[in-house]
């Protein structure tokens, strides 16, 4: 069965008690099954994955080549995650950057993504919305 990583960086495995006037109170799991249901339709699953350190970031990225497409919100490694970014140059698939505050809106530090530019396109500020969106874009656009 095809699968599409979703991977997400450091803090964001407490979402739900996570500043929840930023972040919504959806926690990954229910992140984690939003997105499974929509890619269900393709015959596709869900390979979740979420770390704090950059490292096991990379190293997911790396174990991932055989994914159709990826999900990837690297919450503040978007700033300069640089060897993030290596990672995902290498990342054979299209992946889409979220994130589930609008960063703009926001303190200055968080306006650059480092990552944006390989991303095949970049959701802001919609909550776990963006997450289902996100899905929804690999399914119609992967061959
Ligand atoms: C975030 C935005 C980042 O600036 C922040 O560091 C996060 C979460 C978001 O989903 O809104 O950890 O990626």
């Amino acid at each position: 069965m095809s699968e599409v990583l979703l991977l997400n960086g450091p803090n964001l495995g407490i979402l739900g008690r996570r500043e929840p006037e930023i972040y919504g109170t959806d926690t990954l799991a229910d992140i984690e099954r939003a997105v499974g249901e929509e890619v269900a339709g393709r015959g596709w699953r869900v390979v979740a994955r979420q770390h704090d350190c950059e490292g096991e970031m990379i190293r997911t990225i790396q174990d991932s080549y055989e994914t159709v497409g990826a999900i990837v919100n690297p919450g503040a490694l978007m700033i300069a995650g640089w060897s993030l970014r290596d990672a995902l140059a290498n990342y054979p698939r299209p992946w889409l950057e979220v994130h589930l505050s609008n960063v703009w809106a926001r303190e200055s530090f968080r306006h650059d993504s480092v990552l944006a530019p390989l991303a095949a396109g970049v959701i802001v500020g919609l909550g776990a919305l963006g997450y289902r969106l996100a899905a929804r874009a690999l399914v119609s656009t992967v061959s």
